[in-house]
């Protein structure tokens, strides 16, 4: 089977759990390699079996560079271990992994957890590495398309993965079912510590507090159980460029790009908090 036959094998298996964000109506069919709503949008299925809900580009910090260097860094398995801990907290069987980048985190869920995943991105780039390359197995759906505007209907979702991304609690709570699970990852105050360090030895970049975007999902949900993960990431040369290039941090020292490169780093802190709120 081809990528658009999987993806429209995969969408008929759950029509009615999508909607259409246009009309905010049901589809009715999955035609041609289209999907079609009630009042006839259509949203064409790309070659790379990818689905395309926004119109209009969005630019991101993000560049098809970055993207290259975070999917290189993420198939390496610099996150298996928090996966690990997300999919042991799902209880459902269809998941959104919602602002899911180059996608590496939806395939290795996909292929680790039994249950159909989504991996929505506003960045076409992303989403175009996402279905690039042979078609994992089993298959994550993958689609462009924005947050505050999710493609599925009212409790539509059983669970919703969102990792190191924004999040819109009003989007969540409609289209996650009743029982479902919400499952939020954010980083640590230690996450790559080590490189904060090597590129602003101090000033206010040296050290992160993610007290501002646990307390703005604290303050939406009454009740969220919280778990850290912490652990070290082994690098080599290769790897460390990857690290260097795939993330916005090191913007403001491109002009030391050569030094810190030459210096390296042996190993990286892996931090992640993994907050759930179950419906
Ligand atoms: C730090 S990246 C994390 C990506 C991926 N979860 C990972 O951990 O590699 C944040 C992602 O959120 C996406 N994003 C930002 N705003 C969004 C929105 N309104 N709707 C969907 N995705 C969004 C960005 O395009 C980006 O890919
Ligand atoms: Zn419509």
């Amino acid at each position: 089977m081809n990528k658009v036959e999987l993806a429209s094998n995969f969408i008929k298996q759950h029509l009615h759990q999508f909607q259409c964000p246009i009309c905010k109506s049901n589809f009715s069919e999955v035609q041609s390699g289209a999907l079609i709503c009630v009042n006839h949008h259509s949203f064409n299925i790309a070659k790379k079996g990818s689905l395309f809900f926004l119109n209009n580009p969005v630019n991101t910090e993000y560049t098809t560079e970055m993207l290259s260097y975070r999917n290189q860094f993420l198939t390496a398995g610099f996150f298996n271990p928090m996966l690990e801990e997300v999919i042991s907290k799902i209880s459902g069987n269809f998941i959104l992994d919602a602002g899911c980048g180059e996608g590496t985190t939806t395939k290795w869920m996909a292929s680790h957890f039994n249950g159909d995943f989504v991996g929505l991105d506003i960045s076409k780039p992303a989403i175009n590495i996402a279905g690039s390359g042979v078609a994992p197995e089993p298959y994550p759906l993958f689609m462009v398309g924005d947050l505050a505007q999710l493609p599925f209907a009212d409790q539509g979702l059983t669970t919703i993965v969102n990792i190191l991304s924004p999040a819109n609690y009003q989007e969540f709570d409609r289209t996650l079912a009743a029982g479902g699970e919400l499952i939020k990852v954010i980083p640590g105050n230690h996450y790559l510590s080590e490189l904060r360090q090597l590129v602003y030895p101090d000033g206010e970049h040296a050290t992160y507090d993610n007290a501002p975007v646990k307390n703005h999902f604290i303050e939406h949900y009454d009740h969220v159980e919280f778990t850290k993960v912490n652990y070290k990431f082994p690098l080599n040369e290769q790897l460390f460029t990857a690290l260097f290039n795939m993330t916005p941090l090191t913007w403001q020292a491109k002009d030391r790009k050569a030094a810190i490169l030459q210096d390296g780093l042996k190993e990286i802190t892996a931090e992640f908090e993994i907050g759930v709120v179950r419906r």
